[in-house]
């Protein structure tokens, strides 16, 4: 595979890794679920969860895609062939589009809502009617699925331009762009008056709430955040050079994405606080509860307030097309290496049936309401689908492949560029039980207690 294309430099490595994992997991998610769990104890959890669960199961998967320069299924035929591990393969391939799928109606949303900040719909007057808009949008036909086939386009083109020329260089852009507008939306919540109590909500530890829920949650949402066990990392590891550190991409990545989602929690919750509002308020905080306090907090400033909520909503919509091209990719390298398809024809091809799984999704919420799958609608039947099951699957399978499938030297060889690098070198052994060992005992245990709790 001499001829693919590959990322150019480390810090291209690591912009077009922390685009995927940057996104409305970051902004949509975390504080939500760091509003559920009760605040720094749960962030605490999730730090550890982060570099001692995801940071071994994003090497795992750099090891496999940077071993073999090949997509998820070509890479597990390469390094098992024969063997039942191509299932793994292809389940990686079917996975990212499920999320694809529902991740642009969130997408979509987002669209919409900075067209509404755009339009200046958040002001004071409006600030009652606004808690109800979103329910309202939702719920409507037209609009949300015009707003989910846009931002569908978008990442197409993205993805259609190639690694190089599209994704490479949307991260390069995007992701910078994206640590300033959460730092400034970030001051801007933490100076409005009452955002204090939010404040000491993220740095002051609650531990009587970290349920065994809370352990579960953190395990889901850190592996959400990192696009682990779908195969994403993989596949942009298969894009990265020879003499490339994975070490030092991989830690730079899981740094970034952090870093993030903590900026992520100052920028929305001391606002919530400041607005009186309870910081548990679930998945339509950053839909419902913000533009309430952008439109609340309008009659203090109203040019400041509209500002910010047409950079929060720009903000939102860039992180999530950072991630949604890493979902498309996964497919297109699929389709172009496995079945000899043009990447244009790849990209167009996951288009269509991405929109088509996104309509019902869509739907889901309004005239599609009434179909349930085990229970749920369709749009969180796909979401609790992957997030619950098949990453946590993926991420499992992606450690125990380098641990016990995969020869022990040539996971050395390849962390540590056949012995080249020093530092890997030194903490390979510790990297090396946490794959084999501490990474699945514990994926499997807290699963069982996040099923049985
Ligand atoms: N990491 C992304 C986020 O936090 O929004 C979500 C994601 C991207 C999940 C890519 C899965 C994936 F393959």
């Amino acid at each position: 595979m001499t001829n693919r294309e590959k990322f150019g430099s480390r810090a291209t490595v690591i912009m077009a890794m922390a685009g995927s994992a940057i996104g409305l997991g970051n902004i949509w998610r975390f504080p939500f679920i760091v509003g559920e769990y009760g605040g720094a104890a749960f962030i605490l959890v999730y730090i550890l969860c982060c570099f001692l669960l995801s940071m071994p199961i994003l090497l795992s998967e750099s090891i496999i895609g940077r071993r073999t320069h090949q997509g998820t299924f070509g890479a597990m035929n390469t390094l098992a062939p024969g063997t039942a591990w191509k299932w793994l393969g292809l389940l990686t391939v079917i996975s990212p589009l499920i999320i694809l799928s529902y991740y642009s109606v969130v997408g979509g949303w987002s669209f919409a809502y900075l067209t509404k900040a755009l339009s200046l719909q958040f002001k004071p007057e409006n600030a009652e009617s606004v808690i109800g808009m979103f329910a309202t949008f939702s719920s409507t036909t037209w609009a949300p699925l015009a707003c989910t086939a846009a931002f569908l386009v978008l990442t197409s083109v993205i993805v259609y331009l190639g690694v190089n020329k599209g994704i490479e260089k949307f991260s390069k852009i995007s992701i910078p762009v994206l640590f300033v507008l959460i730092v400034v939306i970030a001051v801007y919540s933490i100076t409005l008056p009452g955002a204090g109590e939010g404040v000491r909500y993220l740095v002051k530890p609650d531990f009587s709430k970290l349920t065994p829920g809370a352990y579960a949650a953190a395990l889901g949402q850190s592996f959400f955040s990192l696009s682990l066990g779908v195969g994403t990392m993989l596949t942009y590891a298969s894009y990265v050079r020879k003499d490339e550190n994975i070490l030092a991409s991989a830690s730079g990545t899981a740094f970034f994405d952090l870093l993030f989602a903590i900026l992520a929690g100052f920028a929305v919750m001391p606002a919530v606080f400041a607005a009186g509002i309870a910081p548990s308020s679930g998945p339509g905080l950053v839909f419902e509860t913000l533009p309430f306090i952008f439109s609340k907090m309008g009659a203090g400033g109203q040019v400041i307030s509209a500002a910010v909520s047409i950079l929060f909503f720009l903000t939102i919509l860039v992180a999530a097309l950072s991630s949604s091209i890493s979902m498309m990719e996964v497919g297109v390298a699929y389709l172009v290496e496995e079945k000899k398809l043009s990447r244009h024809k790849a990209t167009f091809l996951l288009f269509l049936v991405s929109l088509v799984i996104g309509v019902l999704c869509c739907l889901s919420f309004g005239s599609l309401s009434g179909i349930k799958l085990f229970g749920q609608t369709i749009f969180n039947f796909c979401d609790r689908l992957c997030s619950n099951f098949l990453m946590t699957i993926g991420a499992l399978l992606f450690s125990v492949f380098v641990g016990w499938k995969m020869d022990k030297k040539a996971v050395r060889d390849e962390l540590t560029n056949g012995g080249s690098l020093k530092g890997p070198g030194k903490v390979f052994p510790a990297l090396y039980f946490l794959i084999k060992y501490v990474t699945p005992v514990t994926i499997i245990a807290i699963f069982l207690i996040g099923i049985l709790a």
